[in-house]
């Protein structure tokens, strides 16, 4: 089938057969970053009738990589080579050199190449959300703002896709901490299509960040009567709504939550682990019995998959899981899994030596545990991930140095992790109110009800 270059419906020249094809394109970009269910279907059914379309050999290499197994690299790598066979314009040919620096794991490379292509064709949103959301997970927070902020000016309203900028544009700023602006942008994302999980979750993290739970509680349960119609993004969202309830000190209301939404049967999806292990986790820190059952289903999907999942954020969660089941010899398979990917990666190992400090902790060892936290602890953003999911370190180094009685440490860490929500003057007064209060608390004789209070952000 002979293919020629026409264009996208943001007027990008593109490499396809003819128009109609473009369109479907278009509507699978809008698919996937709605969070749509059945996206998969639709993107082989687009590949198998047109298995010369260049960029959409790309997109499905694109979407086996982010997630996140080594099982699918192989596959991934077919679909690369099947577009390197194919003609390609020059902002095509940069998308399979992105492709071909993530399976080769040079993230660099990936990096400079959508970088490269941003610089030229600063709509291209499909480079746009690959460079943000790779960015997130190597917790390039700063370089995520910037990417960002590159090519605002080239969006409006009247660009397709608009509201696919916005949601992420307001991620990313509110993980820089920009929280009125970041707000402001997701919020409008959601004016153009109210059932937007994106826009969703990018308000959902300033309300977190801000403490805003009763409005965090308000918003996503006004989401349950829609999140249902979507893919498993949404148990994401429904994390969010437990750390809200949590935040409440509702515990039994978040347990049903992960039984119901968060984590109800084994599920190997790397979002999915993170959310379960660490609504357990934090709920455990406030003394909650959550039971062995919740945390053998989670143990489940560990055994499946913590020996091939490459989002190095992850692994601190299945060994976790792994621990709290007593899964010794598959604890030790995880660690040699990471042993051998930390040959090639940085941030493998970096995952082992935090693994093995969770663990630690998880084996009635704080003292190992928080020192080998503590010494991590300035590279502990570079497994990428939220400050709301990366809190479970803090949650961790907090409890474990509270088990030890080293209240000096307790309270250095509460006012240092302070500084992970504190960006602006409002919220500056609010942290010289917070450090006073842990202060005020410092002599009593059982400072754990305090210190309790501190980790649900209710001090
Ligand atoms: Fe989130």
């Amino acid at each position: 089938m002979s293919t020629m270059s026409l264009t996208d419906c943001r007027g990008l020249n593109i490499t396809a057969p003819n128009a109609t094809v473009i369109e479907r394109f278009d509507g699978l970009l809008d698919d996937i970053y709605y969070y749509r269910l059945g996206v998969g279907d639709r993107m082989d059914a687009l590949l198998e009738e047109h298995p010369d379309f260049t960029l959409a050999n790309v997109l499905k290499g694109y979407s086996l990589m982010s997630e996140g197994s080594f099982r699918l690299q192989p596959t991934a790598r077919g679909f690369l080579e099947r577009a390197d066979a194919l003609p390609a314009n020059p902002r095509e040919a940069l998308h399979r050199e992105a492709l071909r620096g993530w399976i080769d794991g040079d993230l660099e490379r990936r990096a400079a190449a959508l970088e490269q292509i941003l610089l030229a064709w600063p709509l291209d949103l499909l480079a746009y959300r690959q460079h943000t959301g790779t960015l997130f997970w190597t917790g390039a927070k700063a370089h995520q703002a910037e990417v960002s902020m590159g090519v605002a000016s080239h969006w409006s309203k009247e660009v397709p896709g608009y509201a696919h900028f916005l949601s992420s544009h307001g991620f990313s700023l509110e993980e820089v901490g920009l929280y009125e602006v970041a707000e402001r942008c997701s919020r409008a994302a959601l004016a153009i299509n109210p059932q937007d999980l994106w826009a969703l979750h990018g308000v959902s993290h300033v309300l977190e960040m801000q403490g805003r739970h009763v409005e965090g509680v308000e918003l996503l349960t006004e989401a349950r009567q829609f999140l249902k119609k979507y893919n498993l993004f949404r148990g994401h969202l429904w994390w969010h709504l437990s750390l809200f309830l949590f935040s409440q000190g509702r515990f039994d209301e978040a347990l049903v939550l992960f039984d119901t939404e968060i984590y109800p049967k084994s599920s190997t999806f790397y979002l999915d682990v993170q959310n379960g292990v660490s609504l357990l986790a934090r709920l455990e820190f406030q003394g909650v019995d959550v039971g062995l059952e919740r945390w053998q289903r989670l143990g489940e999907a560990a055994t499946k998959s913590a020996a091939d999942c490459t989002l190095w954020f992850t692994a601190m969660h299945y060994v976790m899981a792994q621990a709290r089941n007593g899964d010794r010899a598959r604890l030790q398979s995880t660690y040699a899994f990471l042993a051998e990917s930390g040959k090639t990666s940085s941030q493998a190992l970096l995952a082992l030596e935090l693994s093995k400090a969770a663990v630690d902790f998880c084996e009635g060892k704080p003292q190992e545990s928080l020192a080998q936290m503590l010494a991590l602890r300035q590279r502990h953003n570079q497994l990428g991930a939220s400050h709301a999911q990366q809190d479970l370190y803090d949650q961790i180094m907090v409890t474990a140095a509270m088990q030890l009685g080293d209240l000096p440490r307790v309270r250095q860490l509460l006012k240092a992790r302070l500084a992970t929500r504190v960006w602006d003057s409002t919220s500056w007064q609010a942290l010289e109110q917070r450090s006073r209060k842990i202060d005020e608390h410092a002599d009593e004789p059982d400072s754990s009800a305090m210190v309790r209070s501190a980790l649900r952000w209710s001090l």
